[in-house]
């Protein structure tokens, strides 16, 4: 140890990379995570999950009382909306969260090195004017957004999801460019908070990665909602006057182009990874195609003492996924043995209603072999139909020959916390009869994912 200062370095205090210094530290390695931000819990905390969770929150109630979901329920209210209080508790909530990390990173003992990291060699990193060296080093520098090829955000009028949760007013008209998990939480959220909202998306069909169907009605439920689409479409151009923004669009595979106005412009079209300014050659190490740092099962890139996770290697850009490699890195860094299973890594897009999945899609279940598929509608799932919450369905796709769950999908107000019970179904290796003939409270929309299992199985009840 006496030539090392650490035995653990994280670079990146996200989701990865302050689980992977706490989980080190508490298996008694000595450990520092440098961060550049002024607090700690990367884009998850600071700009991503958390704020864009507090503002859906809060659109959600103020939708419910302004378009009659509540009058239905004999609650008259004519709301009125104070952006910048709905702001506040916004902030509050990243502050509260944040300051949660820095507190458990005291208790933990991990220690914060304030500042920029880049590699000076193999074992050793500069920050600021310091250069520290670690036995084991991780990457956890996670991703940032992904530019649209000459359009400039000013965070203004054309903004990224950072701007756009932050927007002083709710514009007239938001163009949200890509179709996938931001533009529609994001432009969901202002939609409900008054902005007419239409939605530019190159593919014909949005939520790519997401099961067909899911994709389908999804589509479906945002446009009953009152979001515009403009499927296999692209944005060419960008004017911005400083106001308003004229968006040149044509059809994706070629043909005449149009114009639309926009007050504001979210810029959604993906994240890549951060390794600018990592002076990575000093390390040895190179990224792959896609921007990303190569590891292989344990996390472990090319040069032994180095690891990575999160956003910044290959697979699904997710808090929770890059916590659960934080976890298993660090384990495996102390000679445990730390293991994800990426297979069962659940996807939930914050929406109303939400829409999740775990594992296959039934597209990529089919290539794969035979399969039997049961859902059950949420229409008939009796505490969504009390609630007023009619859209939505849960799909269970089983293996044909041994009857195991190997993908399960749904779209309903509480999909996010149902699909967890289905992740923890797959990692059990449970078949669709499993899930059939386990008990589920009543009345719960949990039910619906029993009831797609005994759909599986031949007939659920309430259908
Ligand atoms: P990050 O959280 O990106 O953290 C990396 C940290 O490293 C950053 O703080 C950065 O400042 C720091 N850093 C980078 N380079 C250096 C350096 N050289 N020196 C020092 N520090 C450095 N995921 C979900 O699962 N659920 C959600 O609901 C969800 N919502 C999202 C909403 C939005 C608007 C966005 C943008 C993302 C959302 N995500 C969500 C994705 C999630 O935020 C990321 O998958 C997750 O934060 C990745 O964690 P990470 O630790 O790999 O990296
Ligand atoms: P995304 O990859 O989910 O969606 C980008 C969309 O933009 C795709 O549908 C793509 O086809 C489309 N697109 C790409 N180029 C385009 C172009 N030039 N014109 C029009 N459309 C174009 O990326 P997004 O929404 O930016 O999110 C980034 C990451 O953040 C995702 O990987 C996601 O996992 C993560 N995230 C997760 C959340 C969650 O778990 N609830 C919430 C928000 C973000």
């Amino acid at each position: 140890m006496a030539d090392y200062d650490y035995d653990v370095l994280v670079i990146g205090a996200g989701p990865g990379g302050y689980v992977a210094a706490i989980r080190a530290a508490q298996l008694g390695l000595k450990t520092a995570c440098v961060e550049s931000r002024e607090t700690l819990g990367g884009t998850c905390l600071n700009v991503g999950c958390i704020p864009s969770k507090a503002m859906l929150h809060a659109s959600e109630y103020f939708d419910a009382a302004a378009n009659g979901a509540m009058a239905k329920m004999g609650i008259k209210v004519t709301p009125e909306l104070d952006l910048e209080a709905m702001h506040g508790q916004r902030r509050d909530a990243v502050k509260q969260l944040t300051g949660g990390i820095e507190f458990l990173f005291k208790k933990n003992k991990v220690e914060w090195l304030k500042g920029h990291a880049a590699f000076a060699g193999p074992d050793s990193v500069t920050v600021g004017d310091r250069t520290v060296r670690a036995k084991n080093i991780v990457i956890a520098t996670g991703s940032s957004v992904t530019p649209l090829p000459g359009v400039e955000i000013d965070q203004k009028v054309v903004v990224d999801s950072t701007g756009a949760l932050e927007l002083g007013a709710v514009p007239g008209h938001m163009v949200v460019i890509g179709g996938g998990v931001i533009g529609l939480e994001l432009g969901s959220v202002w939609r409900r908070l008054g902005a007419k909202v239409t939605c530019v998306e190159f593919l014909d069909q949005i939520l790519p990665g997401f099961d067909g169907e899911v994709r389908k009605e999804s589509n479906k439920i945002f446009k009953k909602q009152g979001i515009e689409f403009r499927l296999g479409t692209k944005v060419t151009g960008i004017a911005n006057d400083g106001t308003k923004a004229t968006l040149t669009v044509e059809p994706a595979a070629g043909g005449e182009a149009s114009t639309i106005e926009a007050d504001a412009v979210l810029v959604s079209i993906g994240r890549r990874p951060n390794t600018d300014g990592l002076n990575l050659q000093a390390a040895g190490l190179q990224v792959n195609n896609r921007g990303q740092i190569e590891i292989g099962h344990d996390f472990r890139t090319s040069v032994p003492t180095i690891w990575a996770i999160g956003d910044v290697v290959p697979g699904p850009m997710l808090a929770h996924k890059a916590e659960d490699e934080g976890i298993a890195v660090a384990e495996n860094i102390a000679g445990h043995t730390g293991i994800v299973n990426h297979d069962v890594i659940p996807s939930v897009v914050y929406t109303w209603p939400e829409i999740a999945g775990v594992g296959l899609t039934e597209e990529l279940a089919r290539e794969r072999g035979e399969v039997k598929v049961g859902k059950f509608p949420m229409l008939a799932n009796s505490r969504a139909k009390t609630n007023h919450e009619p859209d939505g369905f849960v799909k269970i796709i089983a293996d044909a020959k041994t009857d195991r769950v190997v993908g399960v999908w749904a779209i309903a107000s509480v999909a996010g916390t149902m699909i967890a019970q289905a992740g923890q179904a797959m990692e059990f290796g449970a078949t669709s009869e499993d899930i059939a003939y386990t008990c589920h409270a009543h009345p719960t929309h949990s039910e619906a994912i029993k009831e797609a299992a005994m759909a599986v199985q031949g007939k659920p009840i309430h259908m």
